[in-house]
């Protein structure tokens, strides 16, 4: 028993990589550490900051779902844990220089790019990703060069997710929502002069099918500066969303009131306005240099699905946003399964000594406790691989030793802390929560200031 992390002979019995410092890579960690084996877990992380999603997805406005970080700092502070900030897998280490050094390796490197609607025009100046417009208003380092212009009248929102109604919510902020937030000072700025007054956020099915949850559909109807528009005509159900919604979850059916007291609700006059329109698929974007419309086609459900009708019409609006789903990215060295865009595995275990956790695992859906067990699934195929004798040998040296040779600038977790401290001085004289560090450079300058 125990024989492959026995012979290793070194003061941990087992040494764990973990990449990617999100949810699914901290609750990994967690897991390990708790372990009755004799652990030490090192998270490697390509920005200088940890958190992945909940620093740089989560919606600033939502701090109560940020605050999750809190339980990961105390992770942190396990002291077989070490935080390696800076380095990418595949770019700065090769996945086969680092599985030596590890008697496992778990990614959890999440889902790191948009899935595409296939549709013309899509790649017109002015038609965005939803990640790249998240990433841009929560501060991502790779993100801050890019521009949005919020001057037309109307925004139009693919996708009916809970990606789809942030992006909504944040467009319709008014300045008193966002200055206690710690949105850029970059967003904060295109959002309080821009011109849109309404939002259209259209899905290609109904609303008893429509992704989101209940606390997000029903917090729009409480925003400050934006009414909520839903057609009554869309909520008149088909026999089969009827039976449908008979069935199913609360959740679908707090969905569905929330969007019939939208629907029953009299204009209030709010500056702007978040449209709710369904059964709509964009067939083509429209405009010479930049987007200008777009052209919808009316679907029908068959089977649960949507069909087009013949029913077709152009909408004028000055952006678009594509929030249709995240998806994985492959990484040199690893497996990849083209198809579900994810690490090919089974419950986790992608062979003994190599694992998946979280959105690279399962794909880009579920919330953040979803990678709790998820992430604790995998390790328990790890523990066994180990408890079994199952993992390949770690050979001689450390990731020290490695990132020295290569010359890589680490950011450990005091570097992290550093940056944690500045940005929160930053934010304190004016109330705000903190003010993002957003450039690679500030970041690791602020890293290096211990
Ligand atoms: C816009 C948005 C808003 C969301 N809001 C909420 C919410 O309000 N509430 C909620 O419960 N859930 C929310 N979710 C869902 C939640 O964020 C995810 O379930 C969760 O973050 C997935 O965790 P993960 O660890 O798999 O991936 P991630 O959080 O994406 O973490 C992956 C990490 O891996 C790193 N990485 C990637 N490639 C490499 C590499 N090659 N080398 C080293 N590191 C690498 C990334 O930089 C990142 O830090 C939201 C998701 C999105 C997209
Ligand atoms: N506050 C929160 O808790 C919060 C906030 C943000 C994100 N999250 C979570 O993060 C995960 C990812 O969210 P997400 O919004 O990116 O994904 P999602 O929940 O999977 O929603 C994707 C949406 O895009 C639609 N879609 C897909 N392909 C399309 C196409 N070609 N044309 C038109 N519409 C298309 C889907 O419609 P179909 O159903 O018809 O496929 C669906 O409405 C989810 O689990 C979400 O709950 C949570």
């Amino acid at each position: 028993m125990f024989s492959s992390i026995a012979q290793v002979g070194s003061a941990a019995n087992l040494r764990v990589a973990v990449v990617g410092s999100g949810p699914a890579g901290f609750y990994a960690a967690a897991a390990l550490l708790a372990s009755d084996l004799d652990v030490e877990v090192d998270m490697i992380e390509r920005l200088p900051t940890p958190w992945g999603l909940v620093r740089l997805g989560v919606a600033p406005d939502h701090p109560n779902i940020k605050s999750v970080s809190r339980a990961f700092e105390k992770i942190a502070l396990d002291p077989g844990f070490r935080f390696f900030g800076n380095v990418e897998i595949g770019k700065d280490v090769e996945h086969e220089g680092l599985a030596r050094l590890y008697d496992a390796v778990v990614y959890s490197v999440g889902a790191q790019t948009d899935r595409a609607l296939g549709v013309p025009g899509e790649d017109l100046p002015g038609s965005w990703a939803a990640t790249a417009f998240v990433a841009w208003y929560n501060g991502h380092p790779d993100f801050q060069e890019l521009s949005f212009d919020l001057s037309g009248e109307r925004a139009v929102v693919i996708g009916n997710g809970n990606v789809a109604l942030d992006v909504a919510r944040m467009l319709a902020l008014t300045p008193e929502e966002l200055e206690p937030t710690d949105t850029t000072d970059a967003a904060i700025g295109a959002i309080n002069k821009s011109g849109i007054r309404e939002i259209l956020v259209v899905g290609r099915r109904g609303p008893v099918q429509a992704a989101w949850t209940p606390v997000e559909v029903g917090e729009l109807g409480e925003l400050a500066g934006a009414e909520v528009i839903v057609d009554p005509a869309d909520l008149e159900l088909d026999p089969a969303s009827e039976a449908e919604l008979a069935e199913a979850a609360p959740t679908v059916r707090r969905n569905v009131d929330h969007l019939r007291d939208y629907a029953a609700r009299a204009p209030t006059g709010k500056p702007r306005a978040i449209r709710l329109r369904f059964f709509s698929s964009p067939v083509a974007l429209l405009g010479e240099e930049k987007v200008e419309a777009i052209e919808f086609v009316r679907n029908e459900l068959v089977d649960g699905r949507a069909v087009a009708t013949d029913e077709r019409e152009t909408v004028a609006c000055g952006i678009v946003f594509r929030s249709v789903g995240y998806q994985g990215v492959p990484l040199p060295g690893v497996p990849f399964d083209e198809r579900t865009r994810t690490i090919p595995n089974a419950g986790g275990r992608v062979e003994p000594g190599l694992y998946a956790a979280g959105w690279i695992k399962r794909g880009p859906s579920g919330v953040i406790g979803t990678n709790k067990k998820d992430a604790t699934g995998t390790v328990a195929l790890l523990l066994e691989d180990a408890r079994a004798g199952k993992l390949p040998p770690r050979g001689e040296g450390t990731l020290e030793e490695l990132l020295a040779a290569k010359g890589v600038e680490t950011v450990m977790y005091a570097g992290w802390e550093s940056i944690d401290r500045t940005e929160r001085a930053a934010g304190e004289p004016r109330g705000r929560p903190r003010i993002k560090l957003c450039s690679w450079e500030s970041l690791l300058e602020a890293a290096r200031t211990k």
